[in-house]
C-alpha cells in the first residue's frame, strides 16, 4: 500500500516541527486499570522518528516501535540509544498486521497513523487493524488511537485557506470519529471513549510561525502540503505571499484559535479489552 507522504525524506525533517501531542492523555488512559504502567508492555504502531517512544520508555516495562519505513526507525533508534533507553524493540511492519501472539501486549497506541491506512467509506485495513489489535491485548489493556476529526482538519489549522486542496483531501483520510467509535464497539472493546485536550497544539510553538509556509522541512510537519500537486502548492504559497503582505496573516491566525480552542487539533479514542 503506497504512502502519499514520502516518509524517508520526511524521516529526516519530521523533528524540526514535530512534537508529541496528548503525552499527558497517554499517560492517563495507560494508568488506568489493575497494572502498574510500569510492569507494561507497550506497543506503538506507526511509531515514526520514535517521539512517543521516547517519551514512555522510562516508564513502561518494555516498548515496541513498528513501522513500515526504515528512515523513520532509524531515526527512533538514535534517539532511544542516545536516551540511553535499553528496554524497547524496533520493527519494520506493515499495518494493519501486529506481528505479536494473542493476548500478549498491554497497551496498544497510535498516534496520527490512522489517516495513512485506508479511506472512505468502510475503511477495511483499519478495521483489520482494530481487529488484530484486540486478538493481541492481554485482558485488562486497552487501544489508545490519536487522531483528527474531519472537522479538526477544516477548522483548527490557521493556514487551511490557502491549502484548500490538501485539505479537502487530507480530511476524506480522516475517519468521522462516530464511525471509529462503532467499529471498535462493534469489534468487542468495552468503554469506548473519547478525549479532546485543546491545549494540545500540533508542532508546539512551531505551529505559530507565519513565515512557516515557505519553508519545505516546515510543510514537512504536515501531510496537507504533500497532498498539492506543485501548480497546487505554488498557487498556494502565492496567495500566502500576497496574505503575508498585506498583513493579513495574524488576523488569519487570531480567527482560526478562537476555533482551535473551542474544538482542538486532535481526538483520542480509546476502548478496553
Ligand atoms: C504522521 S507519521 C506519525 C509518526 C508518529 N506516530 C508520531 O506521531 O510522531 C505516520 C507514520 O506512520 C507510518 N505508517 C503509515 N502507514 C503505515 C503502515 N501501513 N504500516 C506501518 N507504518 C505506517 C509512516 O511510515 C510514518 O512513520
Amino acid at each position: 500500500m503506497p504512502d502519499y507522504e514520502n516518509y524517508t525524506r520526511t524521516s529526516r525533517n519530521y523533528d524540526q516541527t514535530r512534537v508529541p501531542i496528548g503525552v499527558d492523555t497517554i499517560i492517563t488512559e495507560m494508568s488506568r486499570g489493575e497494572k502498574p504502567l510500569s510492569q507494561q508492555t507497550v506497543l506503538d504502531a506507526g511509531c515514526g522518528t520514535g517521539n512517543y517512544l521516547l517519551q514512555l520508555h522510562d516508564k513502561v516495562d518494555f516498548i515496541i516501535g513498528l513501522d513500515r519505513n526504515q528512515g523513520m526507525l532509524k531515526r527512533s533508534e538514535e534517539k532511544l540509544l542516545q536516551a540511553g533507553a535499553g528496554n524497547f524493540e524496533l520493527r519494520r511492519a506493515e499495518l494493519p498486521e501486529i506481528p505479536f501472539e494473542d493476548d500478549t501486549l498491554d497497551r496498544i497506541m497510535i498516534n496520527q497513523v490512522i489517516h495513512h491506512l485506508d479511506t472512505k467509506p468502510d475503511y477495511p485495513v483499519l478495521r483489520e487493524f482494530c481487529r488484530n489489535a484486540y486478538r493481541a491485548l492481554r485482558s485488562g489493556g486497552s487501544i489508545i488511537i490519536n487522531t483528527c476529526s474531519p472537522q479538526q482538519i477544516w477548522d483548527c489549522y490557521w493556514y487551511v485557506e490557502f491549502v484548500q486542496p490538501g485539505a479537502e483531501r487530507l480530511a476524506q483520510k480522516y475517519i468521522p470519529i462516530d464511525q471509529l467509535r462503532q467499529f471498535l464497539h462493534e469489534i468487542g472493546f468495552g468503554d469506548v471513549r473519547q478525549i479532546v485536550d485543546v491545549a494540545e497544539i500540533f508542532y508546539g510553538d512551531h505551529y505559530y510561525d507565519l513565515e512557516g509556509p515557505l519553508n519545505a522541512a516546515w510543510r514537512d510537519g504536515d501531510s496537507i502540503w504533500s497532498l498539492l500537486t506543485e501548480e497546487e502548492l505554488n498557487t498556494s504559497l502565492e496567495s500566502y505571499r500576497r496574505a503575508h503582505a498585506d498583513n493579513r496573516l495574524k488576523e488569519i491566525l487570531n480567527r482560526t484559535e478562537k476555533r482551535r480552542r473551542a474544538i482542538g487539533q486532535s481526538v483520542f479514542v480509546c476502548g478496553d479489552v
